[in-house]
């Protein structure tokens, strides 16, 4: 992929049968990042995405909700439009397929196939699927069953027109050969390329006779049929440079897309279907068509039927939008498959965000507003050399490291990398210890240099998470008083570690990211969403990290020098104790908790939680599953033969998709700082009171 010239890129134009779900916005969010880094990086962008609204889905909701299809894509058009502009997403343009100009261009293609003889008609008669909307032989069929979605199918025989894609399969197969990134990732494109090898392709209907569905772009060669939806949702990703094109980039020629997003489900019709409509309209071939996974959630597949189905609009309202959108892009690699759930958010965003980079910046503009007239000093001598050369390396190869993470998708991999560099930075002023060297007027030259490289690695940190989380990274500017045009191409400077930041006046704000407390689930881990109440509070309170704690104190309390001691470790401030609930209860209220002793018999960690340990427990006559977030106090193996006190009729809740069956009970507030244990020998599943 170059770095120059124009810069294409698409989401799936999704179905308006429902709300739009976490699906939908995390193609969204990827393709947003995407087009906001081409465009600081000065490619001119195109970005498109919209809504596929004809064919049998959207026929039947809109009968179901007992409204014409058309007034039902109005009405629910707004949901995906609002949602977009709620998370900050950049499209140039939105394509809906009920658009006249884009109707005209389907037509227009249906056209000229059928004139070269592209497009026959011929009897049909094969098995139908109705939710996925296609035909399938007998031989894919076993017990009258869609292969792919498990639904009953009918026998059905009609006259159909068909698109003859049979004919492109041996260059389909050279195409996706000759070029390496056609196909992304490389598992999905041997996945294609292996069908294409072994099957014959067949040729593909592109009709639907009105009879049996009427919601679709007429044939303009017969006035009975309609065309299938995926031949007129396809040519909106041309159809719509014809007629959308934003005013600025007319006389661009955006053809061919740089890149297709689309989920794993749909890369068939993308790298077949697609492809060899392209090649059959002598159109070039995008560059890249890249299948990222699917989301389960709670360890489920999301569905309606199961009721877990995602809103993304409220996770944006209650984590925060920048928040949500590094979430999606940080917790999986792109391409494969991941699990969602509220706990995995909280961590990522206490963890990253408010702990992270939030916390940088905040302690070091107290610094900065401490030990300066309030802007950034110039740099002195060497501080802490070692560690200096290395911040200076990791952050110098960071704009190398984010344009090849880019080009192979690897949104993971990119936001690792300035992870990387914000806990350098952590250890850099937890080893220098600005505030002990404020004490010492020798060395205020050193105290500078401290200060320039933390303001100066934060403002590479700004322009490199701006197209992830682009309303944080403002703020994060502007509080550090960098001065730049987000809307614009930054200038080759703005990615230089040199760049001067001397000079410039700081103006703390509120904190970036603040962080999420969970009332005491978060410590034993039982469900978030039924009985958690999530608070946001300002993470200067929390004393994330020592610096700005110690700065309050001026003689650190042994607490506090704990802390600074292992910066990284713990978020509690000594000083900040939960509120005390006014609330009282009844002995009666306190008597329907059933308190037991429980022997552990097995810890081990839950994969990818630094909090969460899934316990085997024995309660005598039974052995329970629980899952507690005491990770960070204790190693498992340590727990073993403990005995500890669990609520034991607790109703059952998943934590990362892993069923907890009870809660332990444990001294601490944000984190653990005991479990309680019964020192002597009692038999397991004793009543505690
Ligand atoms: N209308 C077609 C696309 C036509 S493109 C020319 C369509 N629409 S859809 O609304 O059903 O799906 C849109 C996208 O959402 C697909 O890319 C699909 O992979 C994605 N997802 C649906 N469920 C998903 C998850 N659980 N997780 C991640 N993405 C998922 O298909």
């Amino acid at each position: 992929m170059s770095t120059s010239g124009t810069f294409y890129i698409t989401t799936p134009i999704y179905y308006v049968n429902d709300v739009p779900h976490i699906g939908h916005a995390y193609t969204t969010v990827a393709a947003d990042v995407l087009a906001r880094y081409w465009r600081l990086r000065g490619r001119e962008v195109f970005f498109l995405t919209g809504l596929d609204e004809h064919g049998q889905k959207v026929q039947q909701a809109a009968a179901k909700a007992g409204i014409d299809p058309q007034m039902h894509c109005d009405k629910l058009a707004p949901q995906f439009e609002n949602l977009w502009r709620k998370l900050n997403i950049s499209n140039d343009a939105f394509i809906r397929t009920t658009d006249a100009q884009h109707k005209n261009v389907v037509q227009r293609y249906l056209q000229e196939l059928f004139d070269k003889q592209l497009i026959y008609k011929a009897d049909y008669s094969g098995w139908y699927c109705t939710f996925d909307e296609r035909f399938w032989t007998e031989k894919d069929v076993a017990d009258s069953v869609c292969p792919d979605c498990k639904r009953p199918v009918e026998k059905l025989s009609e006259h159909n027109y068909f698109f003859k894609m049979g004919q492109y399969q041996d260059q389909l197969i050279d195409h996706i050969k000759k070029h390496d990134r056609f196909i992304r990732p490389e598992s999905r494109r041997n996945e294609v390329l292996g069908f294409l090898q072994t099957q014959k392709l067949s040729d593909l209907s592109i009709s639907r006779p009105k009879s049996r569905l009427s919601w679709g772009i007429e044939l303009p060669f017969d006035t009975d049929y309609v065309t299938y939806v995926w031949f007129d949702a396809l040519v909106n990703y041309v159809s719509a440079l014809e007629y959308l094109p934003r005013e600025k980039s007319v006389g661009h020629d955006f053809w061919p897309a740089n890149v297709h997003l689309v989920g794993k489900d749909i890369l068939t019709t993308h790298a077949v279907y697609w492809s060899t409509m392209l090649m059959a309209l002598n159109l070039p071939l995008p560059e890249t068509i890249f299948a990222h996974g699917w989301w389960t959630v709670d360890g489920e597949k999301m569905s309606k039927s199961r009721g877990n189905v995602v809103d993304p609009n409220k996770m944006a309202d209650e984590f925060g939008v920048d928040a949500f959108r590094y979430f999606l892009l940080r917790e999986v690699p792109f391409g494969q498959d991941g699990d969602f759930s509220q706990a995995a958010m909280v961590t990522s965003i206490n963890g990253d965000l408010a702990n992270g980079i939030g916390n940088l910046l905040s302690r070091t503009l107290t610094m900065i507003e401490r030990f300066t007239d309030r802007t950034i000093p110039a740099s002195g001598p060497p501080a802490l050399p070692e560690l200096e050369e290395k911040i200076a390396r990791a952050a110098t190869q960071l704009p190398a490291t984010l344009e090849h993470g880019f080009n192979a998708l690897a949104f993971r991999d990119n936001l690792q990398a300035i992870g990387e560099l914000v806990s350098l930075c952590d250890e850099y002023i937890d080893k220098a210890a600005p505030w002990k060297l404020a004490k010492n007027p020798g060395d205020a030259p050193k105290l500078k240099t401290v200060l320039n490289h933390s303001a100066q690695a934060l403002r590479l940190l700004a322009v490199s998470l701006h197209p992830f989380m682009p309303q944080t990274m403002e703020q994060l500017a502007r509080q550090l008083g960098y001065r730049v045009d987000f809307s614009k191409t930054l200038p080759a400077s703005a990615y230089e570690w040199d760049s001067p930041v001397a000079d410039l006046p700081i103006a703390k704000g509120t904190p970036l990211f603040p962080r999420i407390e969970i009332a005491a689930s978060d410590t034993v881990g039982i469900d978030l969403k039924e009985n958690a109440k999530i608070e946001k509070k300002e993470s200067s309170k929390q004393g994330a990290k020592p610096v700005s704690d110690t700065l309050a104190t001026p003689e650190p309390t042994p607490a506090a020098a704990t802390q600074t001691s292992t910066p990284t470790a713990q978020a509690t401030p000594a000083a900040a104790p939960a509120p005390v609930s006014p609330l009282q209860i009844s002995i009666d209220d306190f008597m329907k908790v059933q308190l037991k002793a429980a022997k552990i018999l097995s810890a081990e960690r839950v994969p990818k939680s630094e909090k969460l340990i899934k316990l085997q427990v024995s309660l005598g006559t039974e052995q329970r599953q629980i899952v507690a977030g005491i990770g960070k106090k204790y190693d498992p193996d340590a727990l073993v033969g403990k005995t500890i006190v669990i609520v034991a009729n607790l109703k059952p809740a998943k934590l990362m998709g892993i069923e907890s069956q009870g809660m332990v009970l444990a001294a601490g507030d944000t984190d653990v700082r005991g479990l309680l244990t019964i020192q002597e020998e009692v038999d397991p599943g004793t009543k505690v009171k």
